[in-house]
């Protein structure tokens, strides 16, 4: 189970729903629809759906997002919720999820609640990451753990990237009709010097939480060394994104 820093999270983080903010102009949220956010995060999106006079709710497996979601912004209802709990029914004019889908990794039951959380005609748009994400993250913590002499098991990585194939075979199963699924490269800055030594903290700190944080701190820090001249540009930090997009839309 992942445990999220939420100050960290919008401290450090904020480009994630500054991206989501593109997608909510696609999502064309309308006055008075009820909308579900999956994987709310701390509420920045959630909010940003209610100021266009839209209902809705959030949801997120951390207690500590959903606590900050609350506190940040009292008038939307937060639920502490799983994306693989089947718990809404025909209730919802649209489902939204930004940078969270990837999180959850039987990902066929979650888009299956989505489709069962939907009412006839609703659309469920959403983008995650997608096949290739994070790739040289990846290796360098494969690499660095080898160097390390830490055990690494990729298979139990919190995260699923699926292809387009993937995600369209679960979206069409469910029953939705796909009419829009890309996958795209999107280079990501991550703020300051300290860039890929603060998102492997924030993101990865769970999976390699039977370490003590000096030997992360190591860890983290041979990473960083690695990735140096493949992911650090004249700016700073950038991470290699792939993202997965889709409007997808339950018909009946
Ligand atoms: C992402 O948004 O692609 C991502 C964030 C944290 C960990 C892995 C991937």
């Amino acid at each position: 189970m992942t445990k999220w820093n939420s100050t960290l999270y919008d401290d450090k983080h904020k480009f994630v729903s500054q991206f989501g903010k593109d997608l909510i102009s696609i999502l064309d949220p309308q006055e008075g629809e009820h909308i579900l956010d999956v994987g709310c995060g701390t509420g920045d999106l959630a909010n940003e759906l209610s100021k266009a006079g839209a209902i809705v709710t959030g949801f997120d497996s951390s207690a500590a997002m959903i606590e900050t979601a609350k506190r940040k912004y009292p008038h939307i209802c937060f639920q502490l919720q799983d994306g693989e709990e089947d718990r809404y029914l025909s209730q919802f004019h649209a489902v939204f999820s930004n940078a969270a889908i990837h999180w959850m990794k039987n990902q066929r039951q979650v888009v299956q609640n989505c489709y069962n959380a939907l009412l006839p005609k609703g659309r469920f748009i959403a983008e995650l990451g997608g096949a290739n994400n994070v790739e040289s993250i990846l290796l360098a913590l494969e690499e660095a753990s080898k160097t390390l002499s830490i055990p690494y098991e990729k298979s139990l990585l919190p995260w699923v990237f699926p292809t387009k194939e993937e995600m369209t075979a679960h979206l069409t199963e469910a029953g939705f009709h796909v009419w829009k699924m890309s996958h795209f490269y999107r280079p990501t800055r991550l703020s300051g010097e300290e860039g890929i030594y603060n998102w492997l903290n924030m993101f990865s700190t769970s999976f390699f939480k039977h370490l003590t944080s000096e030997e992360r701190n190591r860890l983290f820090r041979e990473c960083e060394r690695l990735l140096r001249s493949k992911l650090y540009k004249e700016n700073g930090w950038v991470a290699d994104y792939w993202r997965l997009r889709f409007v997808a839309q339950k018909l009946t």
